[in-house]
């Protein structure tokens, strides 16, 4: 069975390929925007404690699992403890990377036609392109079909090589950009909007935003770090390698935000203006650049180099399962699931030309696309970290998982004490409680005690 599965050919391979799940769409889009409508420095502060004190550690638990049973989400917590309800908490992690994957390929495939958008028809706004579906719909395929082509190569050949080759052109890239807006005069006032923080703009929702972001850049909580967890070697030290895939994520978050926010300043954009924010709003400040249509190309090229390796691991997830528990060909799962977050995410490409999918709302999210992503990319991969938590920490024991991440050379004994009161307490308990201000009932209840 096992020499079917694959393993990375080494563990720097494990670190570019988990990297680049966790560095996406999450870090160049999605970071700027939260951070922009959250009040800058503040919210980066509190993002970075997030990764620190609740995402590493967690992290932790994923690899752990995912190394000690080579097996996907499913079949670890199977492996680890036989039919029981936990299960579910693994099927909830399949099941949440085809629904991330179905409409974060709609805005992937979108970044991939910006890269000529920004040539052919520079005046479109994001709205007018979006909203041709004979366009969208056919982009959204085709990032689809890049996916689907990268993982039926498999792990070694498939997605490590692709990392190998797309994470360095991706940093390359991002630099240039970075030094290009950091020469722009009035550059300074987008740093500072960056690292000084205003604390009185925090509200609990501030903190569930953070929470958010980092589990879903680290991509975190659906079981995707099992997965690729579970093709490394006993050899490998999985505190270091997990160590550095969470500084490079937070890195290049951290990056993507000097990338973004000195050009917008100096250009004079809007830091609010929410998800259309690098759409948007920055090929509005490349067109005031010299060659800007080729930087934007660049910046397009480049988010679209983040993506495909993020969609690649949302695809790998499910696949794992159909092929470890499943017994099917690694080709027919990837087709068959592929196929299903097409159909799946229909809809969120068809939504900005239709009025009905656009009024969808739920708990504030508006529009078939949001709603998606505040269950998917927020509850869901909130409460199954939450969940795999407590399972790590107390059902398969703390010092069981403890030993896998000692193996190769890795955690001391010191270090699991701490990292077990961590992962039994602190960090099922502050997602517990982040995820319970997501609810009316559960806000009132955090003001009553005085934590609202
Ligand atoms: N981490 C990816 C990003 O920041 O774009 C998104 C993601 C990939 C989330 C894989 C979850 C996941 F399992």
């Amino acid at each position: 069975m096992q020499h079917n599965r694959g393993q990375w050919q080494s563990t720097a391979g494990f670190i570019l390929a988990a990297a680049g799940s966790a560095i996406g769409l999450g870090n160049i889009w999605r970071f700027p925007y939260v951070a922009g409508t959250n009040g800058g420095a503040a919210f980066v502060f509190l993002y970075l404690v997030c990764v620190l004190l609740i995402c590493l550690p967690y992290l932790f638990c994923e690899l752990a699992m995912g190394r000690h049973t080579k097996k996907n989400p499913v079949g670890a917590v199977l492996a680890l403890r036989g039919k029981s309800p936990w299960t579910l908490v693994g099927a909830l992690g399949v099941l949440t990377g085809v629904c991330i994957l179905s409409y974060y390929g709609v805005i992937a495939g979108w970044a991939f036609g910006y890269i000529f958008k920004s040539f052919l028809a520079p005046a479109l706004s994001l709205g007018e392109f979006s909203a041709n579906s004979m366009v969208s719909v056919p982009l959204f395929a085709l990032f689809i079909l890049f996916t689907i082509l990268v993982v039926v190569r498999g792990v070694e050949k498939g997605i490590e090589k692709a990392a190998r080759v797309l994470m360095p052109m991706l940093l390359v890239l991002m630099l240039l950009l970075i030094v290009r807006g950091l020469t722009l005069p009035g550059a300074w006032k987008g740093v500072e909007f960056l690292i000084k923080p205003d604390f009185s703009v925090v509200t609990t929702a501030t903190v569930l935003a953070a929470l958010g972001q980092a589990f879903f850049s680290l991509s975190l909580g659906m079981g995707a770090m099992i997965t690729y967890g579970s093709y490394l070697p006993k050899s490998a030290n999985l505190q270091t390698s997990g160590t550095y895939v969470a500084l490079f994520d937070t890195g290049i978050a951290l990056l993507a935000g000097f990338m973004i926010f000195p050009a917008l300043f100096a250009l004079g954009g809007n830091p609010s203006s929410g998800p259309p924010l690098i759409f948007e709003v920055l090929p509005t400040v490349f067109a005031q650049m010299t060659l800007g249509s080729v930087v934007a190309a660049v910046f397009f090229v480049l988010l679209s180099i983040a993506a495909l390796t993020s969609t690649v691991s949302l695809l790998e997830v499910p696949v794992s399962y159909f092929v470890d528990d499943r017994k099917w060909s690694r080709k027919k799962s990837v087709w068959v699931v592929g196929a299903a977050a097409f159909a799946l995410g229909l809809p969120a490409a068809l939504e900005p030309s239709s009025e009905s999918l656009r009024s969808i709302s739920l708990m504030g999210a508006t529009g078939y696309l949001s709603v998606m992503d505040l269950i998917w990319g927020n509850i869901s991969l909130a409460v199954g970290a939450m969940l795999l938590c407590i399972f790590t920490g107390w059902v398969w024991g703390y010092l069981k998982a403890g030993a896998e991440l000692q193996e190769g050379g890795g955690m001391s004994e010191g270090t699991v004490k701490i990292w077990g009161v961590f992962i039994r307490f602190i960090c099922p308990l502050f997602i517990f409680l982040v995820l319970l201000s997501l609810f009316p009932f559960g806000s009132r209840l955090l003001a009553a005690i005085g934590l609202g």
